[in-house]
């Protein structure tokens, strides 16, 4: 029998390098800080630099850096620029996200691609700068891609922002199938509702409240429900045989 890693060994994040993408509020704040509690020192970035800065004066782990995952054709020099603030990166969160709203037939063509561009575009131009970088150092690495209980079930008026998260899954599996070979693991978080900037008015509605109501855990997620799952994929040792899964943290929703 392999010996038994107890569990504080288990997700010890300590010589990880992490990027974490939209880490100025939300999920993405929650993830950088719990990665560097973890031991990871995390490149914290996103557009605004001043959220980033109070963040990063929560713990000396945590280097901000200001990027904006739209302007895709700076993304490799991004990438080079955190990895010359904290070293060789081993880990990616691609977690910077929109919502988009309105019906298909509603919906402008450049509210449409903006979702794909920060949903979808980053992500792929993202995710192929750091598997470039892992494949010539010969060196191991994991990505986190944040997709969406919409990743599997649709609802009225958010085609946009649904097509682009089962994009995201979808591009976890190749990303994983492709690479797997060079020990880069990528696997993908789905969150239900969870409070944050982007869905606290929604969740707050008379709307929301009945949709609360008739998820079988009867609430919304906070960004903490995504801890465990964070350091389950984000450590080796924790989930080494894991690539090309998703995992559902939803209160129950999808079963609805
Ligand atoms: N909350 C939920 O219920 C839920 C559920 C499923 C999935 N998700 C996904 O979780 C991720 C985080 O969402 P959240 O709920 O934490 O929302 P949020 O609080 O609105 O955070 C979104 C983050 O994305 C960043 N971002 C947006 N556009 C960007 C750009 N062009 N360049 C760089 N960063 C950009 C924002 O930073 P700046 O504005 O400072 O650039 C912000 O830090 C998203 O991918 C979202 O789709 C959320």
């Amino acid at each position: 029998m392999a010996p038994i890693t107890p569990a504080h060994e288990l997700f010890d994040l300590t010589g990880e390098v992490a990027l974490v993408t939209g880490a100025s509020s939300g999920l993405g704040a929650r993830f950088a800080a719990v990665l560097a509690a973890h031991g990871a020192k995390v490149v914290a970035a996103a557009r605004r630099l001043e959220r980033l800065d109070a963040l990063a004066a929560t713990s000396p782990n945590i280097l901000p850096l200001a990027m904006d995952v739209t302007d895709t054709t700076s993304l490799e020099v991004a990438m080079d620029q955190a990895q010359d603030i904290a070293g060789p990166l081993s880990l990616l969160v691609n977690n910077a996200g929109i919502a988009g709203s309105g019906r298909i037939v509603d919906t402008a063509e450049e509210d449409w691609r903006a979702v794909q561009h920060v949903n979808v575009d980053a992500v792929w131009h993202l995710s192929r700068a750091f598997a470039k970088r892992l494949i010539a150092r010969k060196a191991p690495g994991a990505i986190i891609n944040i997709a969406s209980l919409v990743s599997f079930k649709v609802g009225i008026s958010s085609a946009s922002y649904a097509i682009s998260k089962a994009a995201v899954l979808h591009m976890t599996k190749a990303q994983a199938m492709e690479w797997a070979r060079h020990d880069i693991r990528v696997n993908a978080i789905c969150p239900g509702y969870i409070y944050s900037e982007m869905t606290d008015d929604y969740l707050d509605s008379a709307g929301g409240q009945e949709m609360i109501k008739r998820t079988p855990q009867r609430r919304a997620g906070d960004p903490s429900d995504l801890d465990g799952t964070l350091l389950l994929l984000a450590s080796a040792r924790a989930s080494g045989f894991m690539t090309g899964s998703s995992i559902l943290v939803d209160g129950g929703h999808a079963l609805t």
